[in-house]
């Protein structure tokens, strides 16, 4: 029989070009990201949403992104690609990561992830150098992939990377010598960029045949500069023995040793060293997650896509799965969905477990622009969406407690008007202050400042009339209660 001659996946080609998405805009700052359209149905956890946007996203606003469940934009990072952004707690503090750099058009890519203080203070930039081949032989100043960036309860980053090499692919109707991209994990050392673990799937090529892989050869793959993506690592858990890995072309998740082995395999396809118990089944699968682990079994989550853009199967559903180590079974336990509102996501996508206590889900839909909190009973409380779909991505998307104040200053634009003048202002990325204050100064280096108007934040910018002004120099001030969180330059206008 021939062999199927398609290309299955790719994990983040968007087919799409971006369609006009609303976008904000201010008088403070010079930011366009795009409108986050909300729909919320009933209580959501505590925390503001983290997204990533790229693709098409119009005319800014590619960009780490925080919001609040208002859509008010909180944070605008720099503009770049980026991933996984999120807070993680590294030395008992909370920290911002994310990973920025270029991706590659078949769903990979070389950068380096971003570790930022509660005052976005760089403190962190975990880079990973090696003999890694790349499509074009070019060299990058670091090879970390953009889908994982896990901190462990070490002080380590796990990340994922795909090294371009020549293998034998005649199992699976290749020649013997064809390039294809191996799936690499590196644990790295946060303080000194150390690397004190690494894997690979080719090293393991017994226990994780290529002839399992979902992702069919054929079309232009097998060449160095469109190398076959047997297994597509997207998630490294660390567990009580080792690491849990996600392949997404494998439709598993593999348990492996403190020395890379693989202990056991659960395949959404047939359980592999499981056997299904309702419904189990899963495929081409993001961010696998390991909870409640002990030595008779553990839970795990994951972000089941179900589809590819050459696969339209059921909609995207959030799963968790109840693995039995005693019986061999693995049970579907949840399988979150939105009835009004089925997605299929091709590509993309995370699970998050916002409180294992009220069962409340977080989920990113990856290629479709649109996040969604589920309630413990399987109910939709959020819904937002922020872009095209399958033109702007998030790869993964969250929601977490985040309290900052910026190293950077209160921003402001000061507009004259017929009584006196209105005052624009903003603070990018500080979560905590709730009320303005404007003062009138008497020169741009004068310190005995004289308030003139007080306002409650509205969202990301305030707008305060003021009149009587006596001079042309403005200053603000934000505040939590009465408690100064910052102050601005003085403007004149
Ligand atoms: C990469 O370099 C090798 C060794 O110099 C060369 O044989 C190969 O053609 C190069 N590949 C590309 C895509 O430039
Ligand atoms: C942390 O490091 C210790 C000592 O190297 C090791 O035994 C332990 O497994 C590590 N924990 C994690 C979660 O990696
Ligand atoms: C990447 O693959 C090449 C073979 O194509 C190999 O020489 C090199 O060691 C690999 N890099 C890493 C970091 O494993
Ligand atoms: C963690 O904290 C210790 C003690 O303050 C410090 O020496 C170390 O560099 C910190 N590690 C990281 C990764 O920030
Ligand atoms: C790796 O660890 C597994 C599980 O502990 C063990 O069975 C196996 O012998 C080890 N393999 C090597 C090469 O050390
Ligand atoms: C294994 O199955 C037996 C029989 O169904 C059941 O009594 C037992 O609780 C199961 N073990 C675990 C760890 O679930
Ligand atoms: C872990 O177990 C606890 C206690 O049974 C439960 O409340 C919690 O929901 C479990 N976590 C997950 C992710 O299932
Ligand atoms: C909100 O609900 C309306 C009406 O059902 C729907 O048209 C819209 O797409 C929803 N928006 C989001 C972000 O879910
Ligand atoms: C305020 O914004 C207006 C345009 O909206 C601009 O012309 C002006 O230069 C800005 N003023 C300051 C002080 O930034
Ligand atoms: C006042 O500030 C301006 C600009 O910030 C500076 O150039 C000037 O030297 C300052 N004057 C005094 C007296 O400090
Ligand atoms: C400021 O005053 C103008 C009219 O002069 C009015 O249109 C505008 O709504 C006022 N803005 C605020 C924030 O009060
Ligand atoms: C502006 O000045 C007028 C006249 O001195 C005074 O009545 C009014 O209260 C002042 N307004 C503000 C907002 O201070």
């Amino acid at each position: 029989m021939a062999p199927l001659w398609y290309t299955a996946s790719s994990a983040l080609l968007l087919s799409v070009t971006a369609a006009a998405w609303p976008y904000s805009t201010y008088k403070s700052i010079d930011f366009q990201p795009p409108t986050l359209q909300i729909n919320q149905t009933g209580p959501t956890d505590p925390g503001f949403i983290f997204l990533g946007p790229r693709g098409g996203v119009q005319p800014a606003g590619q960009a780490a992104l925080i919001y609040d469940n208002a859509g008010n934009l909180v944070y605008e990072g720099p503009e770049e690609v980026t991933s996984n952004f999120m807070v993680q707690k590294l030395n008992g503090s909370d920290v911002i990561t994310f990973w920025a750099g270029d991706m590659m058009d078949i769903g990979y890519g070389y950068g380096t992830v971003h570790i930022l203080d509660s005052t976005y203070q760089e403190i962190h930039t975990v880079t990973l150098t090696g003999n890694f081949v790349t499509p074009d032989n070019s060299t990058k100043t670091s090879y970390i992939d953009l889908h994982e960036s896990n901190i462990t309860p070490n002080n380590t980053l796990l990340v994922t990377a795909y090294n371009v090499t020549q293998h034998d692919l005649t199992s699976i109707g290749g020649t013997s010598s064809e390039w294809m991209l191996d799936s690499h994990f590196y644990e790295i050392d946060i303080a000194t960029n150390e690397i004190v673990n690494s894997w690979s799937a080719l090293d393991h090529e017994d226990d994780i045949p290529l002839t399992s892989s979902h992702q069919k050869l054929g079309g232009t793959a097998g060449t160095q500069e469109n190398p076959y993506d047997a297994y597509h690592i997207n998630a490294i858990t660390p567990t009580n023995n080792g690491h849990l890995v996600s392949l997404r072309h494998m439709w598993s998740g593999y348990y492996l040793s403190e020395n890379g082995s693989v202990m056991w395999q659960v395949s959404g396809e047939n359980g592999a060293d499981f056997t299904q118990v309702g419904n189990a089944n899963f495929s081409w699968q993001h961010d696998i997650r390991v909870w409640n682990e002990t030595d008779e079994g553990m839970i795990l989550t994951l972000f089941n896509n179900a589809n590819t853009p050459t696969d339209n199967e059921s909609p995207t559903t959030g799963v968790s799965l109840a693995i039995d180590l005693v019986n061999k079974t693995v049970t579907g336990l949840r399988s979150l969905s939105d009835n009004n509102d089925p997605i299929h996501s091709v590509s993309q996508g995370s699970y998050q477990v916002l409180n294992e206590q009220d069962g409340h889900v977080f989920m990113d839909y990856g290629s479709i622009s649109k996040v969604k909190e589920f309630d413990g009973a399987g109910n939709v409380v959020f819904s937002g969406k922020f872009g095209t779909d399958n033109a702007v991505a998030s790869y993964r998307g969250y929601r977490f407690p985040w309290s900052a104040v910026p190293f950077w200053k209160p921003s402001l634009n000061v507009t004259r008007t017929s009584t006196g003048a209105t005052v624009y202002m903003s603070w990018n990325g500080a979560t905590d202050y709730d009320t303005w204050a404007v003062y009138s100064a008497s020169s741009a280096n004068s310190t005995n400042n004289q308030q003139i108007a007080t306002g409650k934040r509205t969202g990301f910018e305030t707008a305060i009339n003021v009149t009587n002004l006596t001079t042309d120099y403005i200053q603000v001030a934000a505040l939590q209660g009465n408690n100064v969180l910052g102050t601005s330059d003085i403007t004149s206008f």
